[in-house]
């Protein structure tokens, strides 16, 4: 054979990266526990002890010092620090209808520049909203395929992004076509979002980074390179940041949408874009709810529990998503500073829903459930009501409150039954 070893071993991480990114949960990749009874023992870092190991005793000291302490461990050692709001950002509407889905919505299409001149990198936002007099409480939400994917609506703008490759949804040479329009339709409900009363903002996540690995020279990254700097430092940003980033500039542009209620923006995404809305929670305080959808790894799961995906296998195939501090924890999770109950402690008091998947177990749906318990005495701390149930619910039973979680039957993806409950969840917390 003409393969060296060390380039076997790199097509064996290319056939791996294709297969996760193609079918995405197709299949539980071998080698990894799905085992309870095999969790090692662990124990957490607590959210209520100061870095020093004295005790949080009130609201004030987690709002002045210890949620500070947390939110700078996250952002040196896992996700990576992002820059500031640019000091120019440009909104162009480029399209308007006030007669869309069937003539029950109002649907629009804004662009996100960062300079006047228009030049370099923007993000298009695609937005549903409901046909009436008063402003709507809103879901902003990154998509996988393009807003084109969410709906078979013709008008939507076809993006011209690089694109991953994907079976069936109309991408040739990792661009989108025609036969892409509605592709993802089936994970977004528009119609049903906008009878209950709220608008969609939806953008696609490619437009923030393309995800895959450049060493960070496409996306909004070489933005904002000091003279001579040609990647993140290993505190910096990674992938995950910056969708986080977008969405925090989308919420820039909602702000100045007098049809929006700027107070009523609920934050949701998906898998990769679940670990991302749960870090955009966690950095802007402005979203009013976060969601996370079968996050797993990175995301709502313990680190510590060792549970299906780990630290070191998405740090492997995937190693532009974190920064480069994460990879110190390879196999190494009890010396992580923080664990993911506190990424969840970062978004207390607001409200908080992770949902997961009972045959997910990948994404570890019963770690998902221990970051909010753990988590939850945080809230209790801030005057929210704790979780409702110590033990993990049983499927398609949810839990609700200021934090909220489901299990429901099935594999990862996002269906109707999730987004109901995210619909009642918006509802509760607005009192609607
Ligand atoms: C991969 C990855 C997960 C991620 C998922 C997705 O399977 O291992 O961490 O959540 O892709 O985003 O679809």
């Amino acid at each position: 054979m003409l393969f060296s070893k060390h380039s076997s071993s790199l097509m064996a991480l290319l056939v791996v990266t294709f297969l996760c990114n193609s079918f995405a949960f197709a299949f539980q990749p071998e080698g990894y526990n799905y085992d309870e009874a095999k969790v090692p023992a662990y124990s957490l870092p607590d959210p209520l002890k100061f870095e020093d190991g004295s005790a949080v005793r009130n609201a004030q000291q987690w709002k002045t010092k210890r949620r500070a302490e947390i939110l700078h461990l996250f952002e040196t050692e896992v996700y990576g620090k992002s820059p500031a709001r640019p000091a120019c950002l440009h909104f162009e509407q480029t399209s308007f209808s006030d007669n869309a889905l069937d003539g029950i919505a109002i649907r629009k299409e804004v662009s996100i520049w960062f300079n006047k001149e228009k030049t370099g990198p923007h993000l298009d936002l695609l937005i549903y909203l409901p046909k009436q007099k008063t402003p709507a409480p809103v879901f902003l939400t990154l998509n996988f395929k393009g807003n084109h994917s969410i709906s078979k609506d013709p008008q939507i703008k076809l993006s011209q992004q690089w694109m991953r490759a994907s079976s069936n949804s109309g991408i040739v040479d990792h661009r989108a076509t025609e036969k892409s329009r509605g592709v993802a339709s089936s994970r977004w409900p528009v119609e049903m979002i906008i009878k209950r009363g709220y608008g969609l903002a939806t953008m696609y996540y490619g437009d923030i980074d393309p995800d895959f690995d450049d060493g960070f020279q496409n996306g909004v990254h070489p933005l904002f390179y000091k003279k001579g700097q040609t990647k993140p430092n290993a505190d910096q940003w990674g992938s995950v940041a910056a969708w986080a980033w977008g969405l925090s500039r989308a919420f820039d542009y909602l702000e100045t949408d007098c049809a929006v209620v700027s107070e009523k923006v609920a934050v949701m995404g998906h898998s990769r874009l679940g670990k991302t809305s749960l870090w955009a929670g966690a950095t802007d305080e402005r979203f009013a709810i976060v969601i996370s959808n079968d996050s797993g790894c990175g995301g709502a799961a313990l680190s510590r529990r060792h549970f299906g995906e780990t630290v070191e296998r998405i740090n492997n195939v995937f190693p532009h998503w974190f920064c480069g501090n994460f990879k110190k924890y390879n196999e190494k999770e009890s010396t992580l500073p923080v664990d993911q109950h506190e990424l969840i402690a970062l978004i207390a008091p607001r409200a908080v829903y992770v949902a997961s998947a009972k045959e997910d177990t990948w994404a570890d749906p019963h770690g998902e459930f221990l970051s909010l318990l753990h988590a939850s005495k945080v809230y209790e701390l801030l005057g929210k009501k704790p979780i409702a149930s110590k033990q993990w619910p049983q499927p398609n039973k949810p839990i609700t409150g200021s934090i909220g979680y489901h299990v429901r039957t099935g594999k990862h993806d996002v269906t109707n039954y999730d987004w109901n409950r995210y619909l009642d969840f918006a509802d509760l917390q607005y009192e609607k």
